[in-house]
């Protein structure tokens, strides 16, 4: 045998499984990604867009650090942290803590700050998201390569949003609705902004930590039947949280939203 041995063949085609069930679901595939993409979103779908995926994403830095915690190879453990500090704080861009710019989002679309980072009102299929992200992420009983998978993966391999037209969230949010900077700021860094058909070069190096995690331990049939099947619910949940802010919040006689 020269290089490639039967597991790392096997590691292979399940990472390449992963990927492909990601990018066959990618977010344009919901309606409500194709709707707010086209120009056509109204204030109050905006607004509860910001509402419902606002308590995810305040979740996400904790999901990445439970992942962490149970991680024993310090180099793999250390980019995670990496990745979570800037997240927190945007030390390493000479920036801002990066959930903070979507409260800007948020408020360029006349919510409060504090209707934002208090909204109680959560549907259950954004419950049910927040769940089993915790639920993957943070449970010591479960491992944590379902995490890996189901939740960071997920997240950092997305495919940009972008349409037909190759428009991208940002140009969308900039041009079409005619935000201010502050208002599309998070949309220049997060899965949105692309170059070429690339999403930005931090999350294409997150999306590489994942693979090398799951490379690294995800290594028996039945750890990867686990993980396989925790993505296979956590994008079912999430298209059910797309679909349902979409249903709940868009009313299409009303007028597309306009700064
Ligand atoms: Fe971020």
């Amino acid at each position: 045998m020269l290089s490639t041995s039967g597991s790392d063949l096997e590691n292979a085609t399940f990472v390449s499984q992963l990927n492909e069930m990601i990018s066959s679901r990618k977010k344009m595939t919901n309606v409500l990604y194709q709707v707010i993409l086209a120009g056509k979103a109204p204030r109050k779908l905006l607004k509860h867009f910001v509402l419902q995926r606002y308590p995810i994403k305040n979740f996400w830095t904790r999901n990445i650090l439970g992942i962490a915690a149970r991680l024993d190879d310090y180099r793999l453990r250390s980019e995670l942290i990496e990745n979570i500090y800037e997240e927190e704080t945007g030390a390493l861009t000479k920036t801002r803590r990066h959930l903070e710019t979507f409260v800007d989002f948020g408020v360029c679309l006349g919510l409060s700050r504090a209707d934002i980072v208090a909204c109680r009102d959560l549907l259950p299929e954004t419950e049910a998201v927040i769940e089993h992200n915790v639920g993957t992420c943070n449970r010591s009983d479960i491992d944590f390569t379902q995490g890996v998978a189901s939740v960071l993966l997920l997240m950092e391999g997305q495919p940009p949003i972008v349409n037909r037209d190759g428009l991208s969230m940002e140009s969308v949010m900039r041009d079409v609705y005619r935000l201010p900077p502050k208002g599309y700021e998070y949309f220049s860094v997060h899965a949105s902004a692309t170059e070429g058909q690339k999403v930005s070069e931090i999350e294409e190096d997150h999306a590489s930590t994942a693979r090398e995690i799951l490379t690294r331990y995800c290594t028996s049939d039945e750890l990867r039947s686990k993980a396989i099947a925790a993505l296979e619910r956590a994008i079912n949940l999430r298209h059910a949280h797309f679909s349902a802010i979409y249903e709940r919040f868009y009313d299409p006689t009303e007028p597309p939203f306009r700064v």
